[in-house]
């Protein structure tokens, strides 16, 4: 496996491989499920190349740039096992530039529910996968369903600069209580950990009400919001799969999020009903 950091070396070194490229972009610290987005696209690719970057762009200030989980040794054993052909490890510098030509987040979809709380996030997530998109230049590029409106912004991004690559969306990896993994779960305490999982039970109940036939979206959303309590909730919501309100649950085409906070760790979990 190649590791590189500079983007010229990575463009040279691309005109090398022949063949379908797969991309998984990620923020680092990998695991379960990064590795089922890169083992996804080591089945359906002639290479796979996989970016580590933690990308300041899409931090807000008060965020937590400066601590986020950063294990590059042990990442980089782990795509050398999962087969990954290349991997990439830019520095700021590397893909950065001075008053530099950006790319906004859609003013809509990219400013409710995570872009509501954290407005300039996809601005900052949008800058940098334009850039490594360009750079990597991949027939395939894979996303997990865990950032649900992450995927649909870059989906949209695709459609709207009519990008010519494959967006292929991966199934949330939970761990076996399951908590959806997630790097900033390194954050918590067992004791948290334990509230943590209200999450992906509010979750389980409201499917389960939707198996039982309930469409009522006020008493789906009151249910996650009493399962959910004491945590603070920023958003349990059933909405369309792009991000409009629904008067009530259409199968096939709903999908429900949730946000909250545990101590001071900030986690977001969804399910597609
Ligand atoms: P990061 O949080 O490292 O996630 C990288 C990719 O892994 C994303 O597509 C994310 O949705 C996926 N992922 C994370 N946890 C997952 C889980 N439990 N199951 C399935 N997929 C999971 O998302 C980012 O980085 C950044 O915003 C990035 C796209 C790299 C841009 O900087």
């Amino acid at each position: 496996m190649k590791i590189l950091s500079n983007p010229k070396e990575l463009l040279t070194s691309l005109k090398e491989l022949k063949g379908s490229i797969g991309f998984v972009p990620t923020m680092g610290a990998l695991h379960q499920g990064h590795l089922s987005l890169i083992k996804k696209s080591v089945m359906e690719n002639d290479h796979t190349i996989v970016s580590i970057f933690v990308n300041p762009t899409q931090f807000l200030p008060n965020e937590d740039l400066s601590t986020y989980p950063r294990r590059l040794e042990a990442d980089i054993k782990l795509c050398s096992l999962a087969k990954v052909s290349l991997l990439f490890t830019p520095s700021y510098e590397d893909l950065y530039f001075e008053d530099e030509v950006t790319l906004c987040a859609p003013s809509k979809l990219g400013y409710v529910l995570e872009g509501f709380s954290r407005p300039s996030h996809f601005d900052g997530v949008l800058r940098v996968i334009m850039k490594l998109f360009n750079l990597v230049k991949p027939t395939r590029a894979y996303f997990g369903k865990k950032d649900a409106q992450q995927l649909k912004i870059v989906e949209k991004m695709v459609n709207d600069l009519f990008l010519n690559i494959e967006i292929i969306p991966c199934e949330i990896i939970r761990d076996e209580e399951g908590l959806a993994l997630s790097s900033r779960n390194a954050y918590l305490s067992n004791e948290e950990k334990k509230d943590a999982l209200k999450i992906s039970k509010a979750l389980e109940l409201a499917s389960k009400e939707v198996v039982k036939g309930n469409k009522d979206i006020k008493k789906i959303e009151e249910l996650m919001g009493k399962t959910l309590a004491p945590l603070k909730v920023e958003y349990a919501k059933v909405l369309r799969r792009d991000f409009t309100a629904l008067n009530e649950l259409e199968i096939g085409n709903s999908i429900i999020l949730i946000c909250a906070h545990v101590g001071s760790t900030r986690l977001i979990d969804n399910i597609w009903i």
